[in-house]
This record gives C-alpha cells, structure tokens and sequence, in this order.
C-alpha cells in the first residue's frame, strides 16, 4: 500500500554556481515528483549532494590557487542556498567528501573486488611531458573521434554525448599546459562491464516504459562494451582500500559519485530513530527508485550504476531513469564551464520561486532539447501564470469577498455547466497523478493549466460579475462551483507551485497545510482569508 519511492538526483560538481540548464534538467523534475508521491501517501527519500571529487573540482582548484576541498566548500553551500529559495526539498544533500562517503565507496570496491568484477590491468595514459603528470580525463582535450567535435573532453564528448577514453581523442592537448600529451603505461583496476552486457540487456530491454531515447542509448552502449578503468593517477578522490598499485592512484570520480545515492541514504538514515531505514529504499524489492539526471549522464545510470550493483548484489536496480535532454539559452547549451546563462541563485533573486518553477516547469526538456530565453519565462509568468491561474483566483475571490461578505457563497441549485466545473477537480487531480506517475512531468502541468483555462471560460460565459447584480444567488452559485475547482487545481499544482499552495488554502479558508492529494470541496460559508493577486506581473525588460 505504502509505496517506497527512492528520488536519486545527479550530484553536481561543487566547482560553480549552477544554471537553469541543471534546475530543468534534474532537480526542478526531482522535487516535483518527490513532493507529488509525498502528497500522495507515498514514503519518500530524495537525496543527492555535491560531487566533491573529479577533475572539475581540480581544475577549478588549480585555477583559483586553493585546495580542492576549498573549492567545495565555497559552492557546496551557495547550491544548498538555491534549493532553499526555490523549494526543493531533499531529505539530504550531502557531499562526497564525508567519511561515510568514502567507506562505502571502499567497502562496494572490496566487494566487487572479491566477486571478481574487479581486475587489475594495463592501460596506456596520456601524460603530460611539461607538467611532468598523468592527465586524467578532463585535463584532456581534443577532437571527438564519433562526430568530430572538437571541444570534446577527454570523459565526454558534450556535442554527441559519447562517453570517452582521453586516448580516444584525436589531437589532443592538455589543458595544464597546451602540450601534446604522451601515451604512458600506467596500472589501474577495471570494471568487467563485459561480464555484465548480458544480464544487462535483459534486465534494460523489457523497459518499454523508459523514455526511448533512454532506453535506445542503454542498449546501444550494451552492443560494445569493454572493461572500464575505475581508479586514476590523481591525487585528490576517494582511497583506494588497497595498496597494490603504488602511490599517487584515487579511485575514479565516475565509480564513487553514483555509489553516493548508496551512501547519502545510509547517511540519511544515521540522523533518524532508525539507522537501518535506508534499507527500505534499498533492499525492499518492491520499493522503487527513480533517477533524476540529465542526458551526458545517461550511460552511468542505466548502464556503468546498474552494472556494480548487479556485481554488489541485492541492492534493487533503477526502476527508472527519465533522464531530460538539454535547455539551452537562444540555441547554446546552457554550461557551467561555457558560462552561458546566468546562475539559479541570480534568478532565484528576482523571481517569485513559483514564478521561476513555473516557467522551468513548462519548458521540461522530456522529450527534446527546449530553448529558453529571459522574454521566454516572462511570457510563461505573465500570459500563461498570472494571466491563468493567478487571475482566475484573484477574481474569484475577490468576488465572493466583495459580494458574499468575505466567505464562500452558498449554492443554490447547480446547472449542468456548474456540475461539469466542480467535477473538474477530482478529474484534475487524476489526470495530473497520471502524467507524474509516468514522469511526464510537463504534460501533467498543461493538464492541471487546462483545468483552469476551463473555470476562466466558465466564469467569461456565465458572467458573474454581471449577473450578481440582478441575480445574488446564481451569481453564488457560479462562484462557489469556479471555487471547488479552483481547490482541486491548487493541489493539482502544488507539486509544481508549493508556495501557492499554500497560499491559495488559507485565502479559500483552510488552512495552508495540504491534506494529501485529495480535494475536500471548500462548503458555502467558509470565512476567505486575505485576499491578494498571487503573482507579480513583470515588465517586459524586467531581467535585462
Ligand atoms: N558530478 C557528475 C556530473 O555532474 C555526476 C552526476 S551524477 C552522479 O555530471 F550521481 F552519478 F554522480
Ligand atoms: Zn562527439
């Protein structure tokens, strides 16, 4: 009954600020669906954290002349303070660098190592002959051997989203020092994804609920898959919990940082009565888990992740992984590392946080890439949010307030056309579950905006402003059935506008605190609370 839902969401590198790009693409779609499976009765953990480790975080560090740690240190905090003005309510948002972290980062290496997924082997690495060092992916870049992008990383390529070896590179430098890297021989341990591409393909291909693309790219990864390294020559990550390879080798940031959904959700459970409640989420085949990440990380979630805890054994695999596709700002895609598009925190500074959620909301990149301009979120706000659902609420109300002495009006008899509207919100509400329950998250907003698109055209052909005038009691009516909609649709859209929510509850009279995903219906007499416009309408050059 009690359903058990695992919201894991990608761990961005503390080494920035973030952008909308990452809001729309993770954790706006995250905490929509963890706060709709919260309202729905559902048991919710959702996790995350800054990835602490990798070359951004060097990279960045060299830059700024500190140590890695510093780095974290500075942004981890600015990425908490984006999730509090916006809302987005983790159960925990931790770090890779805790020493829970890396514990059961090194226990699930000695596991696997004594399963026999683990083995050490050769590999040749570039080295950087100036700066006298091994060059770990992203210290690398050069041309993309599948579609000759010639920006590609050495992990990634950013155009196609192939993951990358740095020697796949064609011409490539190094970002240390612009040399021409040498290969070197170098000792690491690999993951035999190769003993898994079977199990795998098994498990992936009865997934036709998975968005396509998801699916297609998984199975077609599966079609060539060899042994990846999983240790590095850096300095700074995660120990290696065995000293058989020499000096100066970390285990590789790809292989801790998704270990993290494992090891936040024990560091979770440590802070409640019940240090072994993360097993629930775990362990518990029927609980589900749902992963939350954008599209260059697809190949570690349903792939490289589901491979190691294949190996590790009974932990439960993803049941699902609605990764999003690109927002890009007039065409680019929206990066930390390119600088296009101003930071989350920057807009969280101007915009109502339900204003901000509402415009990333409806442009979800499900699908497709989806192009946002700053004229784009003010059109959503102002013609589609203020102009729909704020305005049918503030003239509702402010009617019955005005007209009906501050509470709800009493209905007389119901026409046909009132029925039809008051219906609208269990109908609402069952449309929207729908569409969240299959993370569709977009078209779940359309269908609870159509709903209110509906009550505005009810109340533009009922009239009853006019009508109040010669006829009090239809007018009541009318407003009374617009007002039990408008309580259906409130919920129907508290997973994507919490603040409103609430607000909109205590102007129709009960209360702020949402009930579960269920409308009671708001009886005539109702005392309305304060009423006032829920959103500010913005000035067409308002953000620039
Ligand atoms: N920090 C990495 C990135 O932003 C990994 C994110 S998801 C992870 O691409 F959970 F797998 F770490
Ligand atoms: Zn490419």
């Amino acid at each position: 009954m009690n359903r058990h839902i695992l919201v894991a969401v990608a761990w961005p590198y503390a080494s920035g600020p973030l952008h909308l790009g990452h809001l729309g693409g993770a954790y706006l779609p995250a905490d929509i669906f963890a706060r709709y499976h919260r309202l729905a009765g559902d048991q919710v953990l959702m996790v995350s954290g800054s990835d602490a480790n990798g070359t951004p975080i060097t990279v960045k560090a060299e830059q700024l002349g500190v140590a890695p740690k510093e780095v974290v240190e500075k942004y981890h905090p600015e990425i908490i303070g984006y999730w509090e003005s916006l809302g987005i309510t983790f159960d925990l948002f931790t770090t890779t660098m805790t020493q829970n972290h890396h514990q059961v980062t090194q226990d699930f290496f000695l596991r696997l190592l004594e399963k026999g997924f683990l083995e050490k082997g050769k590999s040749e690495q570039f080295y950087d002959p100036e700066a006298e060092r091994f060059l770990p992916d992203r210290y690398v870049e050069g041309t993309c051997p599948h579609c000759g992008y010639t920006a590609a990383r050495g992990d990634q390529c950013d155009n196609c989203g192939r993951t990358l070896d740095p020697t796949d590179l064609i011409q490539p430098r190094s970002r240390l020092t612009g040399a021409t890297p040498e290969r070197r021989e170098t000792e690491h341990y690999f993951l035999k994804l190769p003993l898994f591409a079977d199990r795998l393909r098994a498990w992936i291909e009865p997934q036709t609920r998975w968005r396509r693309h998801v699916r297609n790219w998984a199975l077609g990864m599966l079609e060539d898959i060899p042994a990846r390294a999983i240790t590095r020559d850096i300095e700074w990550g995660v120990e290696l919990p065995v000293d058989d390879l020499g000096p100066g080798k970390r285990i590789y940031v790809w292989f801790d940082a998704v270990i993290g959904y494992l090891s936040a959700a024990i560091e979770w459970a440590k802070t409640t009565d019940d240090p072994e409640a993360w097993r629930q989420w775990w362990e518990d085949p029927e609980a589900e888990s749902y992963y939350f990440i954008g599209k260059d990380n697809i190949p570690f979630h349903t792939v490289i992740w589901p491979a190691m805890l294949m190996g590790y054994g009974g932990l439960n695999l993803p049941t699902d992984v609605p990764a999003n596709q690109y927002i890009t700002f007039k065409g680019e895609k929206a990066s930390k590392s390119k600088g296009v598009g101003q930071s989350i925190g920057w807009y969280a500074e101007r915009l109502q946080p339900d204003a901000l959620r509402y415009a990333i909301a409806s442009v979800l990149p499900e699908q497709q890439d989806t192009d946002l301009s700053d004229d784009e979120i003010i059109r959503r706000v102002n013609e589609e949010l203020v102009a729909t659902w704020g305005n049918l609420v503030n003239r509702v109300l402010t009617m019955s307030d005005q007209h009906f002495g501050g509470r709800v009006p009493e209905p007389g008899e119901l026409e046909p056309g009132d029925e039809k509207i008051v219906a609208l919100a269990e109908t609402t509400l069952d449309e929207v579950a729908k569409n969240i329950e299959s993370v569709e998250l977009r078209a779940g907003l359309r269908s609870a905006m159509e709903a209110a698109a509906e009550v505005n055209a009810y109340l533009n052909a009922t009239e009853p402003w006019r009508v109040v005038k010669v006829d009090p009691e239809r007018a009541g009516t009318i407003l009374w059935a617009a007002i039990q909609a408008i309580a259906g649709i409130r919920v129907a859209l508290a997973p994507y506008l919490p603040r409103s929510a609430i607000t909109v509850g205590e102007m129709l009279g009960l209360g702020g605190e949402l009930k579960g995903w269920a409308t009671s219906g708001v009886a005539g007499g109702t005392p309305l609370g304060e009423i006032a416009p829920l959103y500010v309408k913005l000035d067409e050059d308002y953000l620039s």
